[in-house]
């Protein structure tokens, strides 16, 4: 019989058949929680700082104390990666408000509940074309920076889900949704750039979106590369219009956005700065000093 994975509940491992949360847990009862999604990359934690920190800011902002210092938090992450032996991988790592009586209140919780899954999971990054996907606009519109914002990564996600709701019904791979004013926010779980003349633009933080550690790391190639990245608003107007458009994030990596709600984008399939990102991301993602190692580098004999 198959080994189970092992999933990391409050300091202990279980099989992943016997790893459960209370139903009392205001995670589960009301979305009180934070989480992070993280890929490992050929036995290397991809931007495993980065995701750490915007972890512990998504829990200060929710006024979340969690149990563990980054420290400790981070080898939690490590640890649960090697106990799998994986080297491709995804990491689930989520952060609740931990179990209390019914009701709204957190101050009904008194530990937080924390648990991390590491699933196998391939990349498809390499020298082959993106995949190209279709998308939506939603009528559903992100959660305003003053309301249940996307900055916060919470388990609410209902946002996000009505969107793919949409998608789904349109036949489609995903939704781009608008903020409250109307400019383009993001997708359901990823960020989007669009290219317009060779000028590359995303929305910035005041369209409610999170702060995705992919779109980060894509602006800085693309400075790296010497085209300059404008985060400022977007019409729905310049997303159908562009020359290319493409999602980022860390499950999605890299997308080519072929059509939106029926409109072509470019010629329907990879635009060349879509595709010559796509190509350096990549490589980034297997260079070491992007991530943490999971495991000791073998020891060389002389
Ligand atoms: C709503 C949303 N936007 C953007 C992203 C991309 O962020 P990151 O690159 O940090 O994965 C995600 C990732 O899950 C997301 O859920």
């Amino acid at each position: 019989m198959e080994k189970e994975l092992l999933v990391y509940v409050d300091g202990r491992f279980f099989e992943k058949s016997k790893a459960v949360v209370s139903v009392f847990d205001h995670g589960i009862l009301y979305g009180d929680g934070v989480f992070e999604g993280i890929r490992v990359y050929s036995g290397s934690v991809f931007r495993l700082v980065d995701h750490i920190d915007r972890l512990y800011d998504s829990a200060k902002s929710i006024h979340l104390k969690i149990p563990m210092t980054k420290h400790e938090m981070t080898e939690a992450v490590l640890e649960t990666v090697r106990k799998n032996h994986l080297r491709d991988a995804y990491v689930r790592l989520v952060v609740s408000r931990g179990p209390g009586d019914l009701g709204v209140d957190p101050a009904l919780c008194k530990d937080p509940t924390v648990f991390i899954i590491a699933e196998p999971m391939a990349t498809v990054l390499g020298p082959k074309d993106p995949k190209v996907v279709r998308v939506v606009l939603a009528s559903t519109r992100r959660d305003p920076v003053d309301a249940a914002s996307h900055e916060i990564k919470s388990l609410n996600y209902l946002n996000s889900i009505l969107a793919k709701i949409e998608a789904n019904n349109a036949g489609v791979d995903d939704a781009i949704l608008l903020d409250h004013r109307g400019f383009v926010s993001e997708a359901s779980v990823s960020n989007i750039f669009i290219v317009k003349d060779t000028k590359v633009a995303t929305p910035s933080s005041s369209a409610g979106i999170l702060h995705g550690i992919t779109r980060e790391r894509i602006i800085r190639l693309c400075s790296d590369l010497g085209i300059d990245v404008e985060q400022r608003d977007v019409t729905p107007f310049e997303l159908v219009t562009a020359d290319e458009v493409f999602l980022v994030g860390t499950k999605s990596e890299i997308l080519s956005v072929g059509s939106v709600r029926g409109t072509k984008i470019g010629n329907g399939g990879v635009g060349p700065l879509t595709k010559r990102l796509y190509q350096e991301f990549s490589k980034i993602v297997q260079r070491p000093e992007e991530g943490t190692p999971v495991y000791e580098a073998e020891s060389v004999s002389i």
